[in-house]
């Protein structure tokens, strides 16, 4: 065995499958539902955008999760180890998610830091009618507030990874995700239930296709990849942590559902109370920060709403962090160069410093840019949720369909009688590693096994490779 693949004997499992399934739900659920999502949906035409949306997430998100949780359960290892398996000359797969994985958690983490600020602010109000734009820009471009949030949200991340995968990461997620549920639900209810509520609801359910351009497709697919953290290898980190007796097709569906369920709760948290204070919804991404925070100054119980909204956030972005950074453990401790803690913390402390110039991009370094004309953090978001994330899930898609011990194919098996005349003629998808990966070695059921290796084959690596080159 080579030292990618040190497979131990006693590596840690998920003490259920519900510990998993909130785990890789809280992986999901993050600033992507409920940052991203309502503000997407507010700048592309309200519903027109759920409903291409929700197509790309049937046809690849969904089929992609299912083959990006079947690589790191069939490998029992993180990422590079587990394409390493497949082929040693897919390594290099694997090590790209490791590198999505830093530059995903140099931004991140920044927004946890303000979330960290506005959460304290909902205690301790800005003052007398705020100005909220200016709040936000002013607390952005201060030198060090943002560098401390930061540093703030970077230790939780790192204590429930430093905990481990069960008294971590499990017990932390199977609280946070069904708090953060019921949390919703409540300023759901609040929010629609206020004068011309009803009115943000219309603008959601009733699709404007006149606002649909080529970039909101984009914005679409790039909204699938990062929504469900697909792409890098943190499912697949998660699903290495899955015991092979488990159902993998029915643990794997559940978490684009919960996604999307939670995305959706969001915006029709958000959207009715921008309406019902005559905010735009076409804020963008300050929706959040600066939009909201004066509808809750506006709300009966406003305050007590912005408390409970900001804690949501933050553990939101709180489940998804620590599956990032997981990814980037499991590689170390796999290897067996350090043990959780050390690993956890060398990698936290290069992410924290990674951090701070994203930290710093809306202020001091605001004048650096990347990408035509980005901030440092518009650049990592870009380069992470546009380019990477995408180029990671075309490469699994051919990995899974072409690759991985011969590829997903269908064969004619013609058994021959003694004569040489053809007695049983039999067709059928050919029963590969993969295939009984999924099933249990042929014990259970994977329904619409035929269009998925459909989808696996053609159509994702298809669209998203057309999509991509448009991007470019
Ligand atoms: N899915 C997370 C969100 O919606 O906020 C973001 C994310 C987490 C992306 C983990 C990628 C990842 F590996």
């Amino acid at each position: 065995m080579n030292d990618d693949n040190n497979q131990s004997a006693n590596r840690a499992h998920w003490s259920s499958t519900f510990g998993f399934i909130m785990a890789a739900a809280g992986s999901a659920v993050g600033l992507g539902n409920l940052w991203k999502f309502p503000y997407l949906v507010g700048q592309n035409g309200g519903s027109a955008f759920i409903v291409i949306y929700a197509i790309l997430l049937v046809f690849i998100g969904v089929p992609l999760v299912i083959a990006e949780i079947t690589i790191g359960r069939f490998g029992q290892l993180n990422p590079v180890g587990s394409y390493g398996l497949i082929s040693p000359r897919l390594k290099w797969v694997g090590a790209m998610g490791l590198v999505t994985g830093f530059i995903l958690l140099s931004f991140y983490p920044v927004v946890g830091g303000w979330i960290l600020y506005y959460l304290y602010h909902s205690f301790v109000a800005f003052g007398e009618n705020p100005d909220y734009a200016k709040i936000f820009t002013e607390y952005t471009s201060d030198p060090y507030w943002p560098c401390i949030t930061l540093l703030i949200f970077s230790l939780m991340n790192y204590i429930i990874v430093a905990l481990g995968v069960e008294k971590g990461i499990e017990k932390y997620s199977k609280i946070m995700m069904p708090a953060l549920l019921v949390i919703l639900i409540v300023v759901a209810i609040r929010t629609i239930t206020l004068k011309n509520g009803l009115e943000g609801m219309r603008f959601i359910f009733q699709p404007d296709f006149t606002k649909v351009t080529g970039k909101t497709i984009l914005d679409a697919v790039g909204q699938v990849f990062f929504s469900l953290s697909l792409g890098m290898g943190a499912l697949m980190t998660y699903g290495s942590y899955l015991s092979k007796k488990d159902n993998l097709f029915k643990s794997s569906i559940s978490i684009p559902f919960i996604d999307t369920i939670v995305a959706l709760l969001a915006t029709v948290a958000i959207m009715p109370a921008v309406f019902a204070f005559g905010f735009k919804p076409t804020a963008g991404p300050a929706l959040i920060f600066i939009t909201l925070p004066a509808v809750f100054d506006q709300m009966p119980m406003g305050s007590f709403i912005s408390i409970i909204f900001f804690t949501l956030m933050l553990f939101a972005a709180l489940t998804s962090s620590i599956s990032m950074l997981e990814g980037l453990v499991s590689y170390i401790t796999d290897k067996r160069h350090l043990n959780r803690f050390w690993a956890t913390t060398l990698v936290s402390v290069v992410i924290f410093l990674l951090g701070i110039p994203c930290a710093l991009s809306f202020g001091k370094l605001s004048n650096i840019t990347i990408f035509s004309g980005k901030s440092i953090f518009d650049s990592m978001d870009f380069l992470a949720s546009n380019i990477l994330l995408p180029f990671g899930g075309i490469m699994l898609a051919i990995c899974v369909g072409w690759i991985w011990d011969g590829g997903l194919r269908y064969e004619t098996i013609i058994v021959r009688n003694q004569k040489g005349n053809p007695d049983v003629v039999t067709n059928g998808y050919v029963f590969n590693t993969c295939l009984k990966e999924i099933t249990n070695h042929g014990t259970l059921n994977f329904p619409f096994m035929s269009a998925w290796i459909f989808i696996i084959k053609w159509v994702a690596p298809i669209v998203v490779f057309t999509i991509f080159i448009d991007n470019l």
